[in-house]
Protein backbone atom coordinates (compact mmCIF):
# COMPACT_ATOMS: atom_id res chain seq x y z
CA UNK A 1 0.00 0.00 0.00
CA UNK A 2 1.05 3.22 -0.88
CA UNK A 3 1.30 5.35 2.28
CA UNK A 4 1.06 9.41 2.46
CA UNK A 5 3.61 11.75 2.96
CA UNK A 6 4.83 12.22 6.73
CA UNK A 7 2.73 14.61 8.35
CA UNK A 8 1.24 15.63 11.35
CA UNK A 9 -2.71 15.46 12.03
CA UNK A 10 -3.99 18.04 14.29
CA UNK A 11 -7.20 17.50 15.49
CA UNK A 12 -9.34 20.75 17.15
CA UNK A 13 -12.09 19.21 19.49
CA UNK A 14 -9.42 16.90 20.37
CA UNK A 15 -11.08 16.18 24.08
CA UNK A 16 -14.67 15.85 22.22
CA UNK A 17 -16.68 12.47 21.81
CA UNK A 18 -15.96 12.48 18.00
CA UNK A 19 -12.49 12.45 18.28
CA UNK A 20 -12.80 9.73 21.21
CA UNK A 21 -14.89 7.65 19.81
CA UNK A 22 -14.07 7.76 15.66
CA UNK A 23 -11.04 9.76 14.48
CA UNK A 24 -8.37 8.11 16.97
CA UNK A 25 -9.90 4.42 17.04
CA UNK A 26 -9.67 4.84 13.24
CA UNK A 27 -5.85 6.41 13.01
CA UNK A 28 -5.05 3.19 15.12
CA UNK A 29 -6.91 1.11 12.69
CA UNK A 30 -4.94 2.27 9.71
CA UNK A 31 -1.73 2.20 11.64
CA UNK A 32 -2.54 -1.48 12.31
CA UNK A 33 -2.47 -1.91 8.64
CA UNK A 34 0.42 0.15 7.90
CA UNK A 35 -1.17 2.36 6.28
CA UNK A 36 -0.26 6.07 8.11
CA UNK A 37 3.02 7.60 6.69
CA UNK A 38 6.68 6.45 8.12
CA UNK A 39 6.45 9.56 10.06
CA UNK A 40 3.64 11.14 11.92
CA UNK A 41 2.43 12.76 14.61
CA UNK A 42 -1.58 13.34 16.15
CA UNK A 43 -1.51 16.53 18.11
CA UNK A 44 -4.89 17.03 19.44
CA UNK A 45 -5.35 20.49 20.25
CA UNK A 46 -8.76 21.30 22.65
CA UNK A 47 -9.23 23.97 25.83
CA UNK A 48 -9.35 21.09 28.18
CA UNK A 49 -6.21 21.32 30.22
CA UNK A 50 -5.11 17.77 30.64
CA UNK A 51 -1.73 16.82 30.61
CA UNK A 52 -0.36 14.27 28.23
CA UNK A 53 -0.97 10.91 30.01
CA UNK A 54 -4.50 11.81 30.39
CA UNK A 55 -4.71 12.80 27.20
CA UNK A 56 -3.31 9.06 25.86
CA UNK A 57 -5.09 7.28 28.70
CA UNK A 58 -8.01 8.63 27.30
CA UNK A 59 -7.62 7.79 23.63
CA UNK A 60 -6.79 4.81 24.81
CA UNK A 61 -9.95 3.90 26.22
CA UNK A 62 -11.52 4.95 23.32
CA UNK A 63 -9.60 2.54 21.09
CA UNK A 64 -10.15 -0.08 23.40
CA UNK A 65 -14.10 0.36 22.98
CA UNK A 66 -14.05 1.43 19.43
CA UNK A 67 -11.19 0.28 16.87
CA UNK A 68 -12.21 -2.62 14.82
CA UNK A 69 -8.35 -4.09 14.75
CA UNK A 70 -7.71 -3.60 18.44
CA UNK A 71 -8.06 -7.17 19.78
CA UNK A 72 -5.14 -8.92 17.23
CA UNK A 73 -3.19 -5.96 17.97
CA UNK A 74 -2.81 -4.61 21.39
CA UNK A 75 0.67 -4.51 21.20
CA UNK A 76 0.09 -1.76 18.60
CA UNK A 77 -1.56 0.32 21.21
CA UNK A 78 1.82 1.76 23.06
CA UNK A 79 3.87 2.34 20.15
CA UNK A 80 0.91 4.02 18.55
CA UNK A 81 0.28 6.66 21.37
CA UNK A 82 3.46 7.50 21.40
CA UNK A 83 2.75 8.90 18.06
CA UNK A 84 0.13 11.34 20.02
CA UNK A 85 0.68 14.41 21.34
CA UNK A 86 -1.66 16.84 23.17
CA UNK A 87 -1.33 20.93 23.50
CA UNK A 88 -4.09 22.65 25.41
CA UNK A 89 -5.10 26.18 24.18
CA UNK A 90 -7.98 28.62 23.53
CA UNK A 91 -8.42 27.91 20.13
CA UNK A 92 -10.74 31.15 20.32
CA UNK A 93 -7.33 33.04 20.95
CA UNK A 94 -5.85 34.23 18.11
CA UNK A 95 -2.36 34.70 20.41
CA UNK A 96 -2.42 30.68 21.33
CA UNK A 97 -1.82 29.96 17.75
CA UNK A 98 1.83 31.04 18.39
CA UNK A 99 2.44 28.55 20.72
CA UNK A 100 0.51 25.86 18.49
CA UNK A 101 2.78 26.86 15.48
CA UNK A 102 6.13 26.67 17.91
CA UNK A 103 4.98 23.03 19.06
CA UNK A 104 4.75 22.02 15.06
CA UNK A 105 7.45 23.09 14.22
CA UNK A 106 9.42 21.55 17.02
CA UNK A 107 7.62 18.48 15.76
CA UNK A 108 8.85 18.51 12.23
CA UNK A 109 12.57 18.75 13.72
CA UNK A 110 12.48 15.75 15.35
CA UNK A 111 9.62 13.87 13.46
CA UNK A 112 10.71 14.98 9.88
CA UNK A 113 7.09 15.73 9.12
CA UNK A 114 8.44 18.48 6.32
CA UNK A 115 6.50 21.38 7.56
CA UNK A 116 2.88 18.78 6.05
CA UNK A 117 0.05 19.57 8.46
CA UNK A 118 -3.51 18.25 8.09
CA UNK A 119 -6.01 20.59 10.19
CA UNK A 120 -9.31 18.54 11.46
CA UNK A 121 -11.93 20.56 12.80
CA UNK A 122 -14.02 18.53 15.21
CA UNK A 123 -15.21 21.35 16.93
CA UNK A 124 -18.65 22.81 17.59
CA UNK A 125 -19.33 24.17 13.84
CA UNK A 126 -19.45 28.30 15.44
CA UNK A 127 -15.52 27.72 16.05
CA UNK A 128 -14.71 26.48 12.64
CA UNK A 129 -14.69 30.18 11.14
CA UNK A 130 -12.42 31.32 14.17
CA UNK A 131 -10.18 28.91 14.34
CA UNK A 132 -9.02 29.03 9.96
CA UNK A 133 -8.82 33.08 10.62
CA UNK A 134 -6.44 32.10 13.56
CA UNK A 135 -4.01 29.56 11.57
CA UNK A 136 -4.23 32.37 9.19
CA UNK A 137 -2.94 34.90 11.64
CA UNK A 138 -0.10 33.13 12.14
CA UNK A 139 0.38 31.98 8.53
CA UNK A 140 -0.24 28.08 9.31
CA UNK A 141 -2.63 27.82 6.55
CA UNK A 142 -0.19 28.68 3.15
CA UNK A 143 1.64 26.04 1.69
CA UNK A 144 4.13 25.54 -0.87
CA UNK A 145 3.63 23.41 -3.99
CA UNK A 146 5.75 20.47 -4.19
CA UNK A 147 7.48 21.34 -0.69
CA UNK A 148 4.66 21.29 1.68
CA UNK A 149 1.02 21.06 2.30
CA UNK A 150 -1.98 22.47 4.38
CA UNK A 151 -4.88 20.60 4.39
CA UNK A 152 -8.34 21.32 6.09
CA UNK A 153 -11.06 18.60 6.96
CA UNK A 154 -15.00 20.36 7.83
CA UNK A 155 -16.78 18.02 9.72
CA UNK A 156 -20.79 18.05 9.13
CA UNK A 157 -22.53 20.26 9.83
CA UNK A 158 -21.59 22.49 7.12
CA UNK A 159 -23.65 25.36 8.05
CA UNK A 160 -27.20 25.75 9.44
CA UNK A 161 -28.89 27.09 6.01
CA UNK A 162 -28.00 28.01 2.14
CA UNK A 163 -27.23 31.86 4.17
CA UNK A 164 -24.78 30.31 6.71
CA UNK A 165 -23.19 27.97 4.17
CA UNK A 166 -22.06 30.00 1.60
CA UNK A 167 -21.48 32.59 3.85
CA UNK A 168 -18.85 29.90 5.58
CA UNK A 169 -17.74 29.03 2.33
CA UNK A 170 -16.70 32.65 1.86
CA UNK A 171 -14.89 32.83 5.33
CA UNK A 172 -12.72 29.61 4.36
CA UNK A 173 -12.03 30.64 0.86
CA UNK A 174 -10.40 33.61 2.55
CA UNK A 175 -7.93 31.60 3.87
CA UNK A 176 -7.87 28.11 2.16
CA UNK A 177 -7.90 27.93 -1.75
CA UNK A 178 -10.57 25.51 -2.38
CA UNK A 179 -8.27 22.27 -3.20
CA UNK A 180 -6.90 22.74 0.08
CA UNK A 181 -10.52 22.07 2.14
CA UNK A 182 -12.44 18.83 2.70
CA UNK A 183 -15.64 18.95 3.88
CA UNK A 184 -16.73 15.06 5.28
CA UNK A 185 -19.35 13.44 4.68
CA UNK A 186 -18.83 9.83 6.66
CA UNK A 187 -21.29 7.81 4.26
CA UNK A 188 -19.53 8.80 1.19
CA UNK A 189 -16.81 6.98 2.95
CA UNK A 190 -18.46 3.41 3.46
CA UNK A 191 -17.41 1.01 1.26
CA UNK A 192 -20.83 0.48 0.47
CA UNK A 193 -21.70 3.97 -0.80
CA UNK A 194 -18.60 3.62 -2.93
CA UNK A 195 -19.70 0.06 -4.36
CA UNK A 196 -22.53 2.13 -5.82
CA UNK A 197 -20.10 3.95 -8.28
CA UNK A 198 -18.44 0.24 -9.02
CA UNK A 199 -21.96 -1.59 -9.36
CA UNK A 200 -22.92 1.25 -11.20
CA UNK A 201 -20.29 1.70 -13.61
CA UNK A 202 -17.98 -1.43 -13.73
CA UNK A 203 -20.65 -3.58 -15.45
CA UNK A 204 -22.42 -3.12 -18.87
CA UNK A 205 -25.14 -4.94 -17.31
CA UNK A 206 -27.27 -2.43 -15.57
CA UNK A 207 -26.71 0.91 -17.17
CA UNK A 208 -28.61 0.50 -19.78
CA UNK A 209 -31.39 -0.07 -17.40
CA UNK A 210 -30.93 3.00 -15.04
CA UNK A 211 -33.05 5.40 -15.97
CA UNK A 212 -36.94 6.55 -16.42
CA UNK A 213 -37.30 3.65 -19.43
CA UNK A 214 -37.29 1.22 -17.02
CA UNK A 215 -37.00 2.40 -13.42
CA UNK A 216 -40.22 2.90 -12.02
CA UNK A 217 -39.43 4.78 -8.76
CA UNK A 218 -36.23 4.84 -6.27
CA UNK A 219 -36.19 4.37 -2.38
CA UNK A 220 -33.74 5.33 -0.39
CA UNK A 221 -33.67 4.91 3.19
CA UNK A 222 -31.97 5.66 6.49
CA UNK A 223 -33.97 3.62 9.32
CA UNK A 224 -32.37 3.66 12.88
CA UNK A 225 -33.39 2.22 15.90
CA UNK A 226 -31.53 4.42 18.58
CA UNK A 227 -32.93 7.71 19.57
CA UNK A 228 -31.11 10.90 20.04
CA UNK A 229 -29.27 9.73 23.41
CA UNK A 230 -26.96 12.21 24.91
CA UNK A 231 -26.95 14.58 21.88
CA UNK A 232 -30.13 16.15 22.41
CA UNK A 233 -28.41 20.05 22.27
CA UNK A 234 -27.21 19.41 19.23
CA UNK A 235 -30.34 17.62 17.49
CA UNK A 236 -32.55 20.28 18.84
CA UNK A 237 -31.10 22.75 16.45
CA UNK A 238 -30.35 20.06 13.51
CA UNK A 239 -33.63 17.82 13.51
CA UNK A 240 -33.77 14.62 10.85
CA UNK A 241 -33.49 17.86 8.14
CA UNK A 242 -30.30 18.73 9.22
CA UNK A 243 -28.69 16.04 10.07
CA UNK A 244 -29.25 13.04 7.98
CA UNK A 245 -31.30 14.70 4.79
CA UNK A 246 -29.45 17.86 3.66
CA UNK A 247 -26.63 15.62 3.49
CA UNK A 248 -26.05 11.43 4.09
CA UNK A 249 -29.38 11.09 2.29
CA UNK A 250 -28.89 13.80 -1.08
CA UNK A 251 -25.14 12.75 -1.62
CA UNK A 252 -26.44 9.05 -1.15
CA UNK A 253 -29.73 10.28 -4.12
CA UNK A 254 -26.57 11.83 -6.35
CA UNK A 255 -24.37 8.69 -6.38
CA UNK A 256 -27.73 6.33 -8.10
CA UNK A 257 -29.20 9.36 -9.93
CA UNK A 258 -25.50 10.74 -11.69
CA UNK A 259 -24.02 10.22 -15.39
CA UNK A 260 -21.05 8.24 -15.72
CA UNK A 261 -17.63 10.57 -15.09
CA UNK A 262 -15.63 11.24 -17.69
CA UNK A 263 -12.30 9.68 -15.42
CA UNK A 264 -12.72 7.89 -12.29
CA UNK A 265 -10.86 11.42 -10.70
CA UNK A 266 -12.05 13.74 -8.04
CA UNK A 267 -12.95 16.98 -10.56
CA UNK A 268 -15.01 14.22 -12.80
CA UNK A 269 -16.99 13.26 -10.07
CA UNK A 270 -17.78 15.64 -8.03
CA UNK A 271 -18.79 17.22 -11.23
CA UNK A 272 -21.62 14.86 -11.82
CA UNK A 273 -22.36 14.95 -8.42
CA UNK A 274 -23.35 18.19 -8.52
CA UNK A 275 -25.55 18.55 -11.74
CA UNK A 276 -27.83 16.01 -9.98
CA UNK A 277 -28.18 18.23 -7.01
CA UNK A 278 -28.59 21.30 -8.83
CA UNK A 279 -31.16 19.29 -11.31
CA UNK A 280 -33.72 18.50 -8.42
CA UNK A 281 -36.86 19.77 -8.82
CA UNK A 282 -37.27 22.96 -6.67
CA UNK A 283 -39.69 22.71 -3.39
CA UNK A 284 -42.61 25.15 -3.37
CA UNK A 285 -44.99 25.10 -1.45
CA UNK A 286 -47.30 22.45 -3.01
CA UNK A 287 -44.69 20.24 -2.84
CA UNK A 288 -43.42 20.58 0.32
CA UNK A 289 -47.09 20.34 1.57
CA UNK A 290 -47.89 17.33 -0.57
CA UNK A 291 -44.95 15.45 -0.74
CA UNK A 292 -43.31 15.89 2.79
CA UNK A 293 -43.70 14.36 6.06
CA UNK A 294 -42.11 15.55 9.11
CA UNK A 295 -42.62 13.25 12.35
CA UNK A 296 -41.42 13.15 15.80
CA UNK A 297 -40.95 9.69 18.45
CA UNK A 298 -43.05 9.69 21.45
CA UNK A 299 -42.76 7.25 24.21
CA UNK A 300 -44.13 3.66 23.63
CA UNK A 301 -43.68 -0.07 25.31
CA UNK A 302 -42.07 -2.37 23.08
CA UNK A 303 -40.49 -6.15 23.07
CA UNK A 304 -37.20 -3.98 23.88
CA UNK A 305 -38.72 -2.10 26.73
CA UNK A 306 -40.35 1.07 27.14
CA UNK A 307 -38.73 3.73 25.04
CA UNK A 308 -39.27 7.47 25.92
CA UNK A 309 -40.45 10.08 23.41
CA UNK A 310 -38.67 12.73 22.02
CA UNK A 311 -39.38 15.24 24.22
CA UNK A 312 -38.44 13.37 27.39
CA UNK A 313 -34.95 13.31 26.38
CA UNK A 314 -32.00 15.04 27.84
CA UNK A 315 -31.75 18.59 26.97
CA UNK A 316 -34.98 18.86 25.01
CA UNK A 317 -37.34 21.20 25.22
CA UNK A 318 -40.72 19.11 26.67
CA UNK A 319 -42.54 21.43 23.85
CA UNK A 320 -39.99 20.57 20.75
CA UNK A 321 -41.44 20.71 17.73
CA UNK A 322 -37.93 19.32 15.85
CA UNK A 323 -38.50 16.72 13.64
CA UNK A 324 -37.01 13.05 14.36
CA UNK A 325 -38.11 11.65 11.40
CA UNK A 326 -38.78 13.03 7.10
CA UNK A 327 -40.28 11.43 4.45
CA UNK A 328 -40.34 12.80 1.02
CA UNK A 329 -40.84 12.07 -2.51
CA UNK A 330 -38.59 14.25 -4.87
CA UNK A 331 -38.12 14.80 -8.55
CA UNK A 332 -34.83 14.69 -10.48
CA UNK A 333 -35.48 17.22 -13.83
CA UNK A 334 -32.93 16.03 -16.25
CA UNK A 335 -33.97 13.87 -19.18
CA UNK A 336 -32.42 10.41 -17.50
CA UNK A 337 -35.30 10.62 -14.21
CA UNK A 338 -38.05 12.58 -15.42
CA UNK A 339 -40.89 11.99 -13.43
CA UNK A 340 -39.24 9.10 -11.75
CA UNK A 341 -40.49 9.46 -8.23
CA UNK A 342 -37.29 9.36 -5.64
CA UNK A 343 -38.98 8.58 -1.92
CA UNK A 344 -36.45 9.72 0.60
CA UNK A 345 -36.62 8.84 4.46
CA UNK A 346 -34.93 8.72 7.58
CA UNK A 347 -36.01 8.39 11.37
CA UNK A 348 -34.72 7.42 14.32
CA UNK A 349 -36.52 4.93 16.53
CA UNK A 350 -37.35 2.92 13.84
CA UNK A 351 -38.28 -0.74 13.93
CA UNK A 352 -35.26 -1.60 12.35
CA UNK A 353 -31.64 -0.44 11.66
CA UNK A 354 -30.95 -0.01 8.01
CA UNK A 355 -29.66 2.11 5.12
CA UNK A 356 -30.48 0.95 1.62
CA UNK A 357 -31.47 1.41 -1.63
CA UNK A 358 -34.46 -0.04 -3.80
CA UNK A 359 -34.29 0.90 -7.66
CA UNK A 360 -38.15 -0.54 -8.40
CA UNK A 361 -37.81 -1.79 -12.04
CA UNK A 362 -41.06 -1.41 -14.25
CA UNK A 363 -43.47 -4.72 -15.22
CA UNK A 364 -42.96 -6.29 -18.56
CA UNK A 365 -45.37 -4.90 -20.71
CA UNK A 366 -47.15 -7.88 -21.29
CA UNK A 367 -48.18 -10.52 -18.78
CA UNK A 368 -48.33 -14.27 -20.17
CA UNK A 369 -47.19 -16.01 -16.80
CA UNK A 370 -50.33 -16.92 -14.42
CA UNK A 371 -49.20 -15.21 -11.19
CA UNK A 372 -46.47 -13.33 -12.54
CA UNK A 373 -45.63 -9.95 -11.03
CA UNK A 374 -47.31 -6.68 -13.15
CA UNK A 375 -47.36 -4.07 -9.90
CA UNK A 376 -44.65 -1.16 -9.85
CA UNK A 377 -42.17 -3.22 -7.45
CA UNK A 378 -41.15 -6.76 -9.32
CA UNK A 379 -37.83 -6.56 -10.32
CA UNK A 380 -35.71 -4.70 -7.47
CA UNK A 381 -31.91 -4.22 -7.34
CA UNK A 382 -31.47 -3.65 -3.69
CA UNK A 383 -28.21 -2.15 -2.86
CA UNK A 384 -27.59 -2.41 1.28
CA UNK A 385 -25.21 -0.15 2.59
CA UNK A 386 -25.68 -1.52 6.17
CA UNK A 387 -26.27 -3.93 8.04
CA UNK A 388 -25.42 -7.17 6.11
CA UNK A 389 -23.65 -5.20 3.60
CA UNK A 390 -24.45 -6.33 0.23
CA UNK A 391 -26.78 -6.65 -3.01
CA UNK A 392 -29.65 -8.23 -3.86
CA UNK A 393 -31.61 -8.98 -6.75
CA UNK A 394 -35.60 -9.80 -7.22
CA UNK A 395 -36.84 -11.48 -10.01
CA UNK A 396 -39.76 -14.03 -11.34
CA UNK A 397 -38.52 -17.98 -11.82
CA UNK A 398 -40.96 -20.78 -12.70
CA UNK A 399 -42.34 -22.50 -10.02
CA UNK A 400 -41.59 -26.29 -10.54
CA UNK A 401 -44.26 -28.39 -11.44
CA UNK A 402 -46.76 -28.53 -14.13
CA UNK A 403 -48.09 -25.07 -15.63
CA UNK A 404 -46.28 -21.52 -15.55
CA UNK A 405 -46.56 -20.09 -12.26
CA UNK A 406 -44.34 -17.36 -11.23
CA UNK A 407 -42.65 -17.03 -7.98
CA UNK A 408 -40.73 -14.36 -6.79
CA UNK A 409 -37.34 -14.66 -5.83
CA UNK A 410 -34.59 -13.29 -4.26
CA UNK A 411 -30.51 -13.81 -5.35
CA UNK A 412 -28.25 -12.15 -2.64
CA UNK A 413 -24.22 -10.99 -2.28
CA UNK A 414 -23.25 -10.51 1.04
CA UNK A 415 -19.71 -8.55 1.58
CA UNK A 416 -19.37 -11.39 4.27
CA UNK A 417 -18.92 -13.82 2.00
CA UNK A 418 -16.00 -12.55 0.69
CA UNK A 419 -13.32 -14.56 2.72
CA UNK A 420 -10.89 -12.39 4.80
CA UNK A 421 -12.21 -9.31 3.45
CA UNK A 422 -11.96 -6.64 6.01
CA UNK A 423 -14.68 -3.54 5.99
CA UNK A 424 -12.80 -0.22 6.68
CA UNK A 425 -14.84 1.81 8.75
CA UNK A 426 -15.69 4.99 6.93
CA UNK A 427 -13.27 7.71 8.91
CA UNK A 428 -10.18 5.43 8.09
CA UNK A 429 -10.95 5.94 4.29
CA UNK A 430 -11.70 9.43 4.07
CA UNK A 431 -8.80 10.14 6.62
CA UNK A 432 -6.44 8.17 4.67
CA UNK A 433 -7.46 10.20 1.21
CA UNK A 434 -6.86 13.46 3.07
CA UNK A 435 -3.66 12.47 4.00
CA UNK A 436 -2.84 11.60 0.52
CA UNK A 437 -5.08 14.87 -1.04
CA UNK A 438 -7.88 12.86 -2.62
CA UNK A 439 -10.89 14.99 -2.28
CA UNK A 440 -12.80 12.75 -4.68
CA UNK A 441 -15.04 11.49 -1.36
CA UNK A 442 -15.45 14.72 -0.36
CA UNK A 443 -18.03 17.69 -1.11
CA UNK A 444 -17.17 20.75 -2.84
CA UNK A 445 -18.26 24.04 -2.09
CA UNK A 446 -20.60 23.88 -5.00
CA UNK A 447 -21.94 20.55 -3.78
CA UNK A 448 -23.08 21.82 -0.39
CA UNK A 449 -24.31 25.04 -1.65
CA UNK A 450 -26.41 23.17 -4.15
CA UNK A 451 -27.81 20.56 -1.12
CA UNK A 452 -28.57 23.39 1.46
CA UNK A 453 -30.50 25.76 -2.19
CA UNK A 454 -32.49 22.61 -2.43
CA UNK A 455 -33.71 22.00 0.95
CA UNK A 456 -33.33 25.90 2.42
CA UNK A 457 -37.65 26.31 0.85
CA UNK A 458 -38.40 23.63 3.40
CA UNK A 459 -36.69 24.93 6.28
CA UNK A 460 -37.84 28.30 5.82
CA UNK A 461 -41.52 27.18 5.03
CA UNK A 462 -41.48 24.93 8.81
CA UNK A 463 -40.45 28.34 10.34
CA UNK A 464 -43.13 30.41 8.70
CA UNK A 465 -46.55 28.11 8.14
CA UNK A 466 -47.07 26.72 11.74
CA UNK A 467 -50.09 24.77 10.45
CA UNK A 468 -47.08 22.50 8.43
CA UNK A 469 -47.91 19.58 10.60
CA UNK A 470 -45.91 17.61 12.68
CA UNK A 471 -46.57 14.13 13.30
CA UNK A 472 -46.21 12.04 16.08
CA UNK A 473 -45.42 8.24 15.59
CA UNK A 474 -44.66 5.81 18.16
CA UNK A 475 -41.28 4.23 19.17
CA UNK A 476 -40.32 1.20 17.35
CA UNK A 477 -43.27 2.12 14.29
CA UNK A 478 -42.35 2.89 10.87
CA UNK A 479 -43.15 6.85 10.97
CA UNK A 480 -46.48 8.77 10.96
CA UNK A 481 -48.88 6.63 8.97
CA UNK A 482 -49.15 9.91 6.85
CA UNK A 483 -45.54 8.77 5.39
CA UNK A 484 -46.75 5.43 4.49
CA UNK A 485 -49.72 7.00 2.48
CA UNK A 486 -46.82 9.01 0.78
CA UNK A 487 -45.97 6.08 -0.81
CA UNK A 488 -48.35 3.99 -2.54
CA UNK A 489 -49.34 0.60 -1.06
CA UNK A 490 -47.52 -2.21 -2.65
CA UNK A 491 -44.71 -0.09 -3.05
CA UNK A 492 -42.54 -0.96 -0.55
CA UNK A 493 -41.98 -3.15 2.52
CA UNK A 494 -39.83 -2.96 5.00
CA UNK A 495 -39.08 -5.70 7.81
CA UNK A 496 -39.64 -4.84 11.73
CA UNK A 497 -37.05 -5.81 14.06
CA UNK A 498 -39.16 -4.63 17.05
CA UNK A 499 -42.60 -4.00 17.86
CA UNK A 500 -44.59 -2.30 19.97
CA UNK A 501 -47.26 -3.95 22.55
CA UNK A 502 -49.91 -1.67 22.13
CA UNK A 503 -52.69 -0.34 20.04
CA UNK A 504 -50.13 2.20 18.46
CA UNK A 505 -51.35 5.66 19.09
CA UNK A 506 -50.61 8.26 15.79
CA UNK A 507 -50.74 12.01 16.96
CA UNK A 508 -50.64 15.57 15.84
CA UNK A 509 -47.75 17.12 17.75
CA UNK A 510 -47.61 20.32 16.34
C1 LIG B 1 -24.53 11.24 11.78
C2 LIG B 1 -25.74 11.84 12.44
O1 LIG B 1 -24.01 12.12 10.82
O2 LIG B 1 -24.90 10.02 11.15
C3 LIG B 1 -26.35 10.87 13.44
O3 LIG B 1 -25.37 13.03 13.10
C4 LIG B 1 -26.65 9.55 12.77
O4 LIG B 1 -27.54 11.40 14.00
C5 LIG B 1 -25.41 9.04 12.05
O5 LIG B 1 -27.03 8.64 13.78
C6 LIG B 1 -25.72 7.81 11.23
O6 LIG B 1 -24.53 7.31 10.73
P1 LIG B 1 -24.34 5.76 10.55
O7 LIG B 1 -22.98 5.62 9.97
O8 LIG B 1 -24.50 5.13 11.88
O9 LIG B 1 -25.43 5.34 9.61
Amino acid sequence: MLRPTNQIVVIFGASGDLTYRKLLPALFDLYCQSALPDSFIILGVARSSMSHAAFCDKMKEGIEHFSNLVKKNESLIEPFLSRVDYLSIDTAGKTEYFKLKEKLLSIDKVYNTGGNYLFYLATPPSMYETIAQNLHAVDLHQEEAGKYFRRIIVEKPFGYDLASAVDLNKKLHLVFSEHQIYRIDHYLGKETVQNILVFRFSNGLFEPIWNRNFIHHVEITAAETLGVGSRGRYYEQAGAIRDMLQNHLMHLLALIAMEPPVLFEAQSLQNEMVKVLQALRPLDKESIENNIIRGQYTGARTNRGFLAAYREEKDVAPDSTTETFVAMKVFIDNWRWADVPFYIRTGKRLPSQLTEVIIHLKATPQALFKGQCTGPSCNKIILRIQPEEGIGMQFGLKSPGSGYNVKQVQMDFKYSELANTYIPSAYERLLLDAMHGDPALYIRSDAVEATWKFIDPLLKHIQTNKDFKLYGYPSCTWGPEEANQLIPEGWSEYPAYCSIEEEPKFTVLG
